[in-house]
């Protein structure tokens, strides 16, 4: 006796009729409400219950009997597959009750990320580190070049896995006279952002037992992106807000050293010169190569920032990277590393494999408001801009704040750090809360938040770039409220 199966099956007019019926009939027999075995109607019965056409309802009966859900038996019609629990064992087919996926949860690497977790809505806060000023940002001029680009046919298919070569000309050529970097457009990989720069750093130069210089407090990105295959991260300790130089290790097993030396990240010191040439030294002298993580090095407001070690000697051990997220915005997603020209390749085969191209619109339309001067004009204006944000906030700082916190201060950069005693990740939180971005200090060390462990230095990173100075009086008012109320 066939199958009565019309009366539970439901035909949406709107939905193509072979696709639904196909995905209903299997269901069915998945679930085994159509038991091993049992006889389906004939394609005639079933189109006419249905009302709708014969091929319809044969070709999805030739769909599921070349998958193994149907059979036929020579003069006597189509049957659900008799051994059909053997095509699906597997847990969907089993009637045991099924194991929840989350027992399929592989062991994962935990990486300690951020002490605050952040939503996709609150990334954008006020005081959020590393936020530029979006709202000062050119945005007629940046939809003008846009527009220009995304018409343009020839960068609607696959481009070079190192990077639009426009693109890598306008970064070569702004490195070279900004800072001093010696490259040239081959040298030049565009990244999604630094991050992937980082990680495709970690990709290429890590082998088993290698371990990882690593300024401390040092920035996180590069601490998840160097650690991530559990690689020892050795922590390099600050004298006077930079890397100490005179405290590396002399030998070891350091294959990278990690370090933003033009604006520590976070505490904002300077290498000077010498400081500059003894680390190279010290790199060339112990196989050690230096990341070096030019990151904002555009916002220094009184003087021209010192040149990028990349380009003090000849043949340095160095891999220089930026990025457009603070000189643009963070979602345009560009970065560039800049190697010597014999690891190009593997900087490219890797980059192939870990993600593929950057996308190409974004590249040429940047490579256009680049070469159209609108970059230099935008960095210029937002050097202005931030320069005034720095002095106004230190100043409310000083005036309301300076019995609890200390600034650490250079004049550079977007961001703030204020020192003190007291529980940062709890006044992290609370700032949240009300509304306001901000991070941990003692979450740039090592160890910083690790249990049993505690940070030596305690203090909020302010990324004051992203905030108005009504911003900026009504969070200083809220910290102090919060110290107020402290027992
Ligand atoms: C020290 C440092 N390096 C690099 C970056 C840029 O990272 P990305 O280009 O991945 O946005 C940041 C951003 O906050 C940073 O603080």
């Amino acid at each position: 006796m066939p199958l009565a199966i019309t009366t539970d099956l439901t035909i949406d007019s709107n939905q193509p009729l072979q696709v639904q019926l196909y995905q209903q009939l299997a269901q069915r027999i998945i679930d085994q409400r159509f038991q091993p075995g049992s006889q389906m109607p004939s394609s005639r019965q079933l189109a006419a219950d249905l009302g709708i056409s014969r091929n319809t309802v044969l070709a999805v009966y030739d769909q599921l009997k070349a998958e193994g859900f149907l059979q036929t038996q020579s003069g006597r019609g189509v049957f659900v597959h008799s051994d059909i629990t053997s095509v699906l064992r597997s847990p969907l087919g089993s009637k045991t009750p099924r194991r929840s996926i989350s027992a399929l949860k592989p062991k994962i690497n935990t990486l300690n990320i951020d002490p605050i977790r952040t939503s996709d809505l609150d990334n954008n806060l006020p005081f959020t580190p590393g936020l530029p000023d979006i709202r000062e940002f050119p945005i007629r001029h940046w939809n003008r070049v846009i527009h220009h680009q995304e018409n343009r046919r020839p960068l609607m298919g696959y481009d070079g896995m190192q990077g639009y070569l426009p693109l890598r000309q306008a970064i070569a050529g702004y490195l070279r006279s900004s800072r001093g970097v010696h490259c040239h457009a081959d040298q030049v990989i565009i990244t999604n952002g630094a991050q992937q720069a980082l990680s495709l750093v970690a990709d290429i130069f890590l082998q088993p037992g290698d371990s990882v210089l690593i300024e401390n407090p040092g920035y996180r990105g590069s601490r998840y992106a160097l650690g991530r295959y559990g690689h020892k991260l050795v922590p390099v300790p600050l004298k006077d807000q930079v890397l100490d130089v005179h405290s590396l290790p002399m030998a070891g097993q350091a294959k990278l050293l990690y370090c933003t030396p033009t604006h520590q990240y976070p505490l904002g010191g300077i290498l000077d010169l010498s400081q500059r040439l003894t680390l190279l030294n010290w790199a060339i002298e112990n196989n050690t190569w230096i990341i070096e993580d030019d990151y904002d090095s555009e916002f220094h407001f009184y003087n021209k920032p010192i040149a990028a070690m990349q380009g003090l000697l000849d043949n340095s051990p160095v891999l220089y990277l930026g990025s457009f997220s603070k000189t643009m915005m963070p979602s345009v997603r560009i970065g560039y590393l800049v190697v010597p020209e014999f690891l190009v390749d593997d900087f490219v085969a890797m980059k192939r494999i870990t993600s593929g191209e950057s996308p190409l619109f974004i590249q040429a339309a940047l490579t256009e408001f680049i070469e159209s001067g609108q970059f230099v004009r935008h960095l210029r204006r937002m050097r202005q801009l931030y320069r005034e944000k720095w002095e106004y906030f230190q100043s409310l700082v000083m005036t309301s704040l300076a019995d609890v916190l200390t600034p650490v201060a250079e004049s550079a950069g977007m961001h703030l750090v204020l020192e003190g005693q007291f529980d940062d990740l709890a006044l992290c939180h609370w700032l949240r809360e009300k509304g306001f971005g901000s991070a941990p200090l003692s979450a740039h060390f090592i160890d910083g938040h690790s249990e049993g462990s505690h940070s030596p230095r305690s203090g909020l990173v302010l990324g004051f770039a992203s905030a108005n100075q009504t911003q900026m009086r009504n969070c200083v008012e809220l910290i102090r409220e919060w110290f107020d109320a402290m027992p």
